[in-house]
């Protein structure tokens, strides 16, 4: 009996002992993954964090703010990690290979290498390669060329994307200008602010910049945020004089108007009307066999160069319900250089105002 009581009482010690133990590695347990979280966050926190939650929740950034904190140097490992090196020569005079050299690609023409032989549809992609071609066509090769010869899946994380656009972007003795952000920036929404503001590369750059500023292409006219509201509507008519029709080209390549039109003369409609001589035609009745919305029609005038920087400055406040989906262009000299290239594109060009 005493004996029991003995095993009863040892048992009774070893039980406490073990709930003891037990109560303390419980205790470590809770204790260190708090500690780790706390270290997580603060891992999190120079980054700010937000990009992850950003992506995982949000639909796609556009491609000139995922530009503005993209990296060359990333995507250059980016295609080797993808295996784009597998199929893709990168240096400048370097051969094709099962896919043609990518040196020089970003702007331009769609199946630029000569003496590469492309697959149809990837020939029959009107105009160069901007960006937001490059991204839309990196994310699934097959929805943006089906029947493409590229046998890739897609890269689905728009960072890694963007890296890599960079780095193609750098292989290039000029390369092209970033997108200017103004296009996009009516479209900002806080988050993307934020992305843009948390990124390393963007470190540098002021609130204010990312609000309003192009990131590079344009010293001469800083722009000070507010402008694009305050400023004048018509006001890039005053320089169309000294507006340069190749920068406008270069422009319409940069911002993507290209992307949904076509310039030449006979050119095919897109998503949006051939362009060649919208300047001084009918408001949204210039291309033949192409459906313009009630909004655009309804305006029923000439497009004059007042009418065009309007409609260029802001298209859905000019003409509501457009189904022209692009944010505008708030810099008035490159407002201005573009409507001089459309102006040209012209066998007999509208005089210009005086
Ligand atoms: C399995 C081989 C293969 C892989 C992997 C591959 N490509 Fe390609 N790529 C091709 C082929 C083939 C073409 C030509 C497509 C056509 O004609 O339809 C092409 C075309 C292209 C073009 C268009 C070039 C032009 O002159 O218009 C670009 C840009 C491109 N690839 C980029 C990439 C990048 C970036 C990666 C990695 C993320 C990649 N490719 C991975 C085979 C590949
Ligand atoms: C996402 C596609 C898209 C982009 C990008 C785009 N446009 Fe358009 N554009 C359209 C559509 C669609 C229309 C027809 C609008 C309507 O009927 O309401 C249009 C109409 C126009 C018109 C009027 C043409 C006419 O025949 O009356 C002009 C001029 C024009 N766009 C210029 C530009 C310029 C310049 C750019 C670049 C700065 C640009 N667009 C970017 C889709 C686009």
């Amino acid at each position: 009996m005493s004996s029991m009581e003995v095993t009863k009482a040892s048992a009774a010690v070893l039980l406490a002992g073990i709930a003891f133990l037990g109560s303390q590695l419980i205790a470590d347990a809770l204790v260190k993954p708090k500690l780790l979280e706390h270290v997580a966050i603060k891992i999190d926190l120079p980054e700010k964090g937000v990009p992850a939650v950003a992506t995982a929740a949000a639909p796609e950034e556009p491609i000139a703010v995922l530009l503005a904190s993209a990296d060359a140097g990333r995507g250059e490992a980016g295609v080797k990690a993808q295996g784009c090196v597998s199929c893709h020569n990168f240096n400048e005079g370097g051969k094709a290979g099962v896919g043609p050299n990518l040196y020089g690609v970003i702007g331009a023409p769609h199946g630029h290498q000569e003496g590469y032989i492309y697959s149809a549809a990837l020939k029959a992609k009107a105009g160069p390669w901007t960006f937001e071609e490059m991204n839309d066509w990196l994310r699934k090769p097959s929805a943006y060329a089906p029947g493409t010869k590229m046998s890739y899946a897609g890269l689905a994380d728009q960072k890694k994307r963007a890296d890599i656009i960079a780095y193609l972007r750098s292989l290039s003795h000029d390369p092209l200008p970033l997108p200017a952000a103004p296009a996009q920036a009516a479209g900002a929404t806080p988050a993307v602010a934020r992305v843009a503001g948390a990124a390393p590369a963007a470190g540098t750059q002021t609130a204010a910049a990312q609000a309003g500023a192009a990131p590079a292409p344009a010293p001469a006219t800083p722009p000070a945020g507010a402008p694009p509201a305050a400023a004048p509507a018509n006001d890039s008519v005053a320089l169309l004089a000294s507006a340069s029709p190749d920068a406008g080209k270069a422009a319409t390549a940069r911002l993507g108007c290209v992307a949904c039109h076509s310039l030449n003369e006979g050119g095919k409609n897109g998503l949006g009307p051939n362009l060649y001589g919208v300047v001084g035609a009918q408001q949204g009745g210039h291309a033949e066999g192409y459906a313009y919305s009630a909004a655009l029609k309804a305006k029923g005038g000439k497009w004059d160069y007042a009418e065009l920087d309007k409609w260029l400055l802001k298209p859905s406040a000019y003409a509501p319900g457009t189904k022209m989906s692009y944010a505008g262009i708030t810099d008035p000299k490159v407002r201005a250089d573009v409507i001089s290239y459309l102006r040209s594109l012209s066998a007999e060009p509208l005089p210009l105002p005086n």
